[in-house]
């Protein structure tokens, strides 16, 4: 029998963290890993091996890397680890090479429990997490982590839903804090335009597949505004939840074309409560107006969000969350004082 698990003496946890096999999922992990250990958390972090190509350079504390070697399931390419590799018709059969995880996250788990204690571990997507962690019988905890905005899954219950995509556009600050430096050839590029906020910028995410004609009329509504703009068609993160949020402490007006439902209920909440987007019709026309600077819309927006950037990014804002949500783990495991 193995020992029952404990917290070190120091009161410190040692976390897996066990995301979803896209980058959409494994960085907002990685961002609460790092809050994790920065405060002195341990973490192990259950990824695919290319996760560790793409991550190192947001892992800012000494988050330790688990690799795991993704299955190959009938059906789909060879080598693929993620789901932004998948064409979407096939998304079904990554949600196969996920589930087929089992025996190699206990195999993981049980020699980390042998090495040194696990308290808790974080998991999405598969239903077998809690099994193994109570056949290895040490006490682990376990905690389904969903990143995407609750609302999402709330309405995903709703029989009558009815998910209804449009436009949206906000205004949006301030650039690229916490991001990697511009790449030479961009610096350069959009350091020739004198006036901030002259060129309009779009992404589709790594999920979205425009249609020819759909893509060509989306292109032609951009040359209508006659502003200059470029659209990037594979941006190098996946799902638009964390271009969302992120977007939010940036400073440029952004154009979402919604397509996958979470994006459309995290829209909505950018629209109904924050009230720092608006929905449109004429994708040339909202462009137009929320990039001048005299428009009573465009300024109302830009006030809004600069409301809500200051909440955002009041000192301690975050790091009360986070201090929270420790003390919550530390409840659950029976470890407050
Ligand atoms: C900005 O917020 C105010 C107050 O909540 C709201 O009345 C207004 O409609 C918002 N502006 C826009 C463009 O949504």
């Amino acid at each position: 029998m193995m020992k029952r698990n404990v917290v070190e003496s120091s009161n410190n946890f040692h976390i897996a963290m066990f995301p979803f096999f896209s980058l959409g999922h494994m960085i907002p992990f990685l961002h609460l890993s790092n809050e994790l250990a920065a405060r002195s958390h341990r973490i192990s972090f259950l990824t695919p091996k290319k996760a560790q190509i793409q991550l190192p350079h947001l892992n800012l504390h000494p988050n330790t890397f688990c690799p795991i070697t993704v299955p190959h399931v009938e059906g789909l390419p060879e080598g693929i680890e993620f789901s932004s590799e998948v064409p979407t018709p096939l998304i079904h059969l990554f949600c196969v090479v996920v589930d087929q995880n089992h025996d190699q996250i206990q195999a993981i788990l049980k020699a980390n429990v042998l090495d040194h204690y696990i308290n808790l571990i974080f998991f999405y997507f598969v239903h077998w997490v809690p099994e193994i962690t109570r056949k290895l019988g040490v006490g682990i905890k376990f905690i389904y982590y969903i990143i995407k905005t609750l609302a999402v899954h709330a309405f995903s219950i709703v029989p009558a839903r009815n998910y209804n995509p449009s436009l949206t556009v906000y205004g949006l600050e301030d650039s690229n804090k916490n991001g990697l430096p511009l790449e030479d050839m961009w610096a350069k590029w959009l350091g020739g335009f004198e006036e901030a906020g002259s060129v309009v910028f779009c992404a589709f995410g790594s999920q979205l597949i425009l249609e020819k004609d759909q893509f060509q009329e989306l292109v032609l509504g951009f040359e209508l505004i006659g502003l200059l703009f470029f659209v990037v068609l594979k941006p190098p993160t996946g799902c638009t939840t964390i271009e969302e949020r992120e977007s939010l402490l940036g400073d440029k007006q952004i154009v979402l074309v919604l397509n996958l439902c979470d994006q459309i209920m995290n829209t909505k909440l950018l629209v109904k409560e924050l009230k720092v987007v608006v929905e449109v019709e004429s994708l040339s026309k909202t462009i137009t107006t929320v990039m001048d600077k005299e428009n009573e819309l465009g300024v109302s927006l830009k006030k809004n969000l600069t409301k809500w950037r200051r909440i955002l990014s009041e000192p301690g804002f975050m790091s009360g969350y986070i201090d929270r949500f420790i003390h919550n783990l530390k409840e659950l495991c029976n470890v407050v004082n």
